[in-house]
C-alpha cells in the first residue's frame, strides 16, 4: 500500500515550560518526534512530511538526523489541526495513496496499529484511531452508528450526552491523500476554539456519503505528552515496555527497573545485564555478553563473549569484537578493540585500534587530542602496553611490541620491540635514612622554637 506520513509538530507545548519545542523533548534518548517518525517509517512511506512551527529550525534538524529525506513544512501560525495538515498539501500534490496523520507529541502509536489503519483505509474512505479512555477528559469523542463513524465532537463543543462517550480520538487519521486535502478545504473555524479542526472532516465525509470508521488501540499507545509530568510518565512507560520485551527475548536483567534503555537498543539472547546500566542511543549488544553494574553505553557495538564493566563507559564508535574485556573506569571512544583484547582498568582509549589479544595495562591513555586535532593510535595484535603508558598520537605500536610502564610513547614502535621512555632509575644507598633524619631534626627544631 502506498502511504505518506504527515506528522504534526508545530505546537509550542506551553505546559512543558521549556525553551525546547515540545516534540524535541527526549524519551529513551530520542526526541519524541523521532519515535513518531520511526513508527510511521515501518510502513515504508513514500514521503514523510513534518509540519513544524515553534522552533522549526531545531525540529528540522532533529527530523533530518533521523531521516534526511523527511520534508519539513512550516506552519507559521497554529490555527488548528486541519490547518496544520493543510501545510503538507503542496508537498503531497503528486502523491497518490493513503496519507497518515500522526502527532509528534504522541510517540507510542505502534507499527501494528498503523498497519491495521492502512488495511482499514483500503475498505473505507476515512479511518480514525480511537481508544477507550479510562478518563476521557478533554479528548474529542467519536460518534459511532454501528460500525460507521459519523463525526467527531471536540470536548469544548460537546453536550453532556456526547461528553459521556468514552471512545476518544487519538488524532491519528488515515485517508486518501487527495480526498484528505479536499475535505480540509471545506473545514471552517466556527467552533468553541475558533480553530480549524481536522476532526471536522469526518462529518464532512459522511455528508458526501463517504464511509468512515474507527480502528481502536490500547490507551497506552495514544499517550500524549503535554507536561513534564507526562514526559516522565511516557519515559517510565517506554522503559517498562522495553525491559519486558528484553526479558521475553531471553536477556537477563538482574534488576530490570534500574536498567535504562534507548529507543533503538538491541541486546542479544543470553546476555546478562547487571543493575544500574544505562544504554544511550545506537547500542547493539550481541548474545552471551556480560555487562556489569554501573556501565554506560552509547553508539557502540559489543560482540559475543565480551565482558564490560563494572563502571565502564563505551562512547560513540566503540566497537568491541568477540571475547574482549573492558573493565572498571575504562572509557572507550571511536575505537576498535579487536578479538580477545583486554583493557581492564582505569584507561582512556580514543580514536584507536587495539589489536587482537593485546593487553592494555592499567592507567594507559591514548593522548589523542593536541588541543586542535584528533589523532589515531594503532596498537598491534598481541602488543603489551605497560601500566601508565601515555600513547601520544599519532603513533603506531607494532604487533607483539611492549611498552614499559610509565612510558610516554611519542614515536612508532617496531613489531616485537620493547619501547622504554622514562627517566632512568637512580639509586643512592642509605639516602632514605639520611633524608628522614634531616627532616625529623628540622621538625624538632621548629617545635622548640614555637
Ligand atoms: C486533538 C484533537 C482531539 C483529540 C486530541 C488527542 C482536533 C481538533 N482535536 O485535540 O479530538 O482527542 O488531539 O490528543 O484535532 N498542532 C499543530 N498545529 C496546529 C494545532 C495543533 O501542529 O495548528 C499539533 C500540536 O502540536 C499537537 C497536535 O497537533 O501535536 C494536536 O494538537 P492539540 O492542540 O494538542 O489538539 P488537542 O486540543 O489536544
Ligand atoms: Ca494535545
Amino acid at each position: 500500500m502506498n502511504t505518506s506520513l504527515i506528522i504534526l509538530a508545530a505546537g509550542k507545548g506551553t505546559r512543558m515550560n521549556s525553551e525546547l519545542p515540545k516534540v524535541l523533548h527526549p524519551i529513551a534518548g530520542d526526541p519524541m518526534l523521532v519515535h513518531a517518525i520511526a513508527a510511521g517509517a515501518t510502513l515504508d512511506p513514500a514521503h514523510t512530511v513534518v509540519v513544524a512551527g515553534h522552533g522549526a529550525e531545531a525540529v528540522t534538524k532533529a527530523a533530518h538526523a533521523f531521516d534526511e529525506t523527511a520534508i519539513v513544512v512550516v506552519q507559521h501560525e497554529q490555527l488548528g489541526t486541519a490547518h496544520a495538515v493543510n501545510q503538507a498539501k503542496d508537498a503531497l500534490a503528486d502523491f497518490d495513496g493513503t496519507a497518515i496523520v500522526l502527532y509528534g507529541d504522541t510517540p507510542f502509536v505502534s507499527p501494528e496499529t498503523l498497519e491495521r489503519m492502512v488495511q482499514a483505509a483500503q475498505e473505507v474512505d476515512v479511518v480514525v484511531l480511537g481508544f477507550e479512555a479510562a478518563d476521557p477528559g478533554r479528548y474529542g469523542r467519536l460518534i459511532l452508528e454501528g460500525k460507521s463513524l459519523e463525526r467527531i465532537i471536540e470536548f469544548k463543543d460537546a453536550n453532556e450526552a456526547e461528553r459521556a462517550i468514552t471512545l476518544c480520538n487519538s488524532g491519528v487519521i488515515a485517508c486518501d491523500s487527495a480526498l484528505l486535502f479536499d475535505l480540509i478545504s471545506e473545514v471552517d473555524n466556527n467552533n468553541a476554539s475558533g480553530e480549524y479542526y481536522l476532526t471536522d472532516i469526518i462529518g464532512l465525509a459522511r455528508a458526501r456519503g463517504l464511509r468512515a470508521t474507527a480502528v481502536t488501540c490500547d490507551e497506552a499507545e495514544t499517550l500524549g505528552v503535554n507536561s513534564r509530568a507526562q514526559l516522565a510518565e511516557a519515559e517510565a512507560a517506554f522503559q517498562a515496555r522495553a525491559r519486558a520485551i528484553l526479558l521475553e527475548d531471553g536477556v537477563t536483567l538482574q534488576a530490570p527497573e534500574t536498567v535504562y534503555l534507548a529507543r533503538d537498543t538491541v541486546i542479544g539472547r543470553d546476555t546478562l545485564i547487571e543493575p544500574n546500566v544505562v544504554f544511550g542511543p545506537g547500542v547493539t549488544v550481541e548474545s552471551g555478553v556480560h555487562i556489569r553494574a554501573f556501565s554506560h553505553l552509547e553508539g557502540c557495538h559489543v560482540s559475543r563473549g565480551s565482558v564490560v564493566g563494572p563502571y565502564a563507559r563505551l562512547r560513540p564508535g566503540a566497537e568491541l569484537e568477540e571475547n574482549t574485556r573492558v573493565g572498571n573506569f575504562v572509557e572507550i571512544k571511536n575505537a576498535v578493540v579487536a578479538e580477545g583484547a583486554k583493557v581492564n582498568h582505569l584507561s582512556y582509549i580514543g580514536d584507536a585500534f587495539v589489536g587482537a589479544r593485546a593487553n592494555i595495562g592499567a592507567g594507559t591513555i591514548t593522548c589523542n587530542y593536541d588541543g586542535v586535532m584528533k589523532h589515531h593510535t594503532h596498537i598491534g595484535a598481541n602488543a603489551f602496553i605497560g601500566s601508565n603508558t601515555m600513547l601520544v598520537a599519532p603513533v603506531h605500536i607494532g604487533n607483539g611490541a611492549m611498552t614499559a610502564s610509565g612510558s610516554v610513547i611519542t614515536s612508532d614502535v617496531e613489531p616485537d620491540a620493547l619501547a622504554l621512555s622514562r627517566a632512568p632509575q637512580v639509586e643512592k644507598p642509605g639516602m632514605a635514612r639520611k633524608l628522614m633524619d634531616i627532616l625529623k631534626a628540622k621538625k624538632a627544631k621548629q617545635q622548640r622554637g614555637s
